[in-house]
Parts: C-alpha cells; structure tokens; sequence
C-alpha cells in the first residue's frame, strides 16, 4: 500500500491550488467526461445507478444547490460531489445522499475529495439533514477508505443479485413477436 509521502513524491509538479464551488450550467459537461473516465462499467457493474448523461441532467436540475465542484485557476473541473436531501417515507428524518463523488486521477490523494465532501456536508446540515449516506462497491477499496476516514462507518453489505431473462418463455415470445413485426 501507498504511504501519503510516497504518493505525493511520485508527482512530477505541484498540483494547483484548486476552488470548490457550485455546479452550474455550464459546467455539465465537464462532469459527465470527468465521471465518464472515473465511473466505467467494468468497474461499476450494477447497473441500478449508472453514470449517464440523463442521471447527471436529473440531479442537476433537482439538486442544483448540493451539487458541488473543484476547478483549476485554469477553468479545468478536477472533482466533484454530488449529492441530494431526502426523506424516506414513514420518517421525520432528512438524509443528505452523497449521490457521485470523484477526482481526476492526477488530482488524486491531495485532499480534494476530502474538501469536497466536508462543504457538502455543510450544505446538508443548513438543509436539516441529521444522516449523511453513501455507497460504494465493496471492492472500490480506495473509496472505502476515503469514506472510512472522513467519518463514515456502520457499514451494512448489500448484495445484488440478478437473472439473465433470456430464457423466459415471455422474453422469447416478445423478441418472437417484434421480429415478425419488422418483416411485416
Ligand atoms: C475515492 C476518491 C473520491 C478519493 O478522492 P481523493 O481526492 O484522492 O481523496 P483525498 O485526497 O481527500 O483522500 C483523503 C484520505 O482518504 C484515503 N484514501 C483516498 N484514496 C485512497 C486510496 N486510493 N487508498 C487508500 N486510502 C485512500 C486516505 O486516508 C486519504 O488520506 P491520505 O492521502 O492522507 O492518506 C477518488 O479516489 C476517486 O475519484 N475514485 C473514483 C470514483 C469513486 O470511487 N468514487 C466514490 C464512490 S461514488
């Protein structure tokens, strides 16, 4: 495992110094590259949240105010945390969702992540929130330890689980049906 000193050695320059600001318009599609490189599908295999450019626009347009990012003095968008306040249903409680959270990957282990996630924490306190959550995949290790150190913890696993539906009598008559339709 890398120590901190050792990482930081490994860069070539010093970083600049960077801004975390609100997400505005014209910053969308800095984001959704930047979340393209970050969150793959072979990394990210669920597919009951994936990063695409719909997600992005939705939680933008809703949760513009929790939507955060870290810019360059150049303009460049090296991170940012997204997140919403919710309340479940049978619940007094807000929760604050730390929704998508990522950094550049030169940009890494210089504190970015860590800035990003305490303003936003700050957003969902002034919103009334009395729990933060956050996923990620049991095996994104770097972000388990990120989230382990900025003060997340009671863990709870979850486990996905699927079914190729290919094989369904009703899967196969459909696929049947609508290809009897285009030769129509
Ligand atoms: C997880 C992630 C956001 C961390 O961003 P970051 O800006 O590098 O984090 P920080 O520099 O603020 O790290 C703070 C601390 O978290 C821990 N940490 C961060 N990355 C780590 C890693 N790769 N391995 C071990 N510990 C790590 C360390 O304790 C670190 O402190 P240190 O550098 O003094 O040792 C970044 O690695 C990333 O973008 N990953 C890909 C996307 C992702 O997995 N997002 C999270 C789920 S949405």
């Amino acid at each position: 495992m890398h120590t901190t000193a050792a990482v930081r050695r490994k860069r070539a320059k010093p970083l600049p110094s960077v801004e975390i600001r609100e997400m505005e318009l014209r910053d969308v599609p800095a984001v959704f590259d930047l979340g393209q490189k970050l969150f793959t599908a072979e990394e990210w295999p669920t597919l009951y949240r994936s990063w695409d450019d719909h997600e992005l626009a939705q939680l933008f347009s809703s949760d513009a105010d929790t939507c955060l990012i870290a810019e360059t003095p150049d303009g460049k968008i090296v991170g940012f945390a997204l997140g919403r306040v919710t309340e479940k249903p049978r619940s007094a409680w807000r929760y604050g969702l730390l929704m998508w959270l990522g950094v550049e990957r030169r940009f890494k282990r210089a504190g970015i992540a860590t800035r990003l996630v305490r303003q936003l924490t700050g957003l969902f306190i002034d919103r009334d929130a009395r729990i933060m959550l956050v996923d990620t995949a049991a095996k994104n290790h770097a972000a388990l330890a990120f989230f382990r150190r900025n003060g997340f913890g009671q863990e709870i696993r979850h486990v996905y689980l699927s079914q190729n539906l290919e094989n369904d009598p009703r899967y196969i008559e459909r696929n049947d049906r609508s290809e009897d339709d285009t030769e129509d």
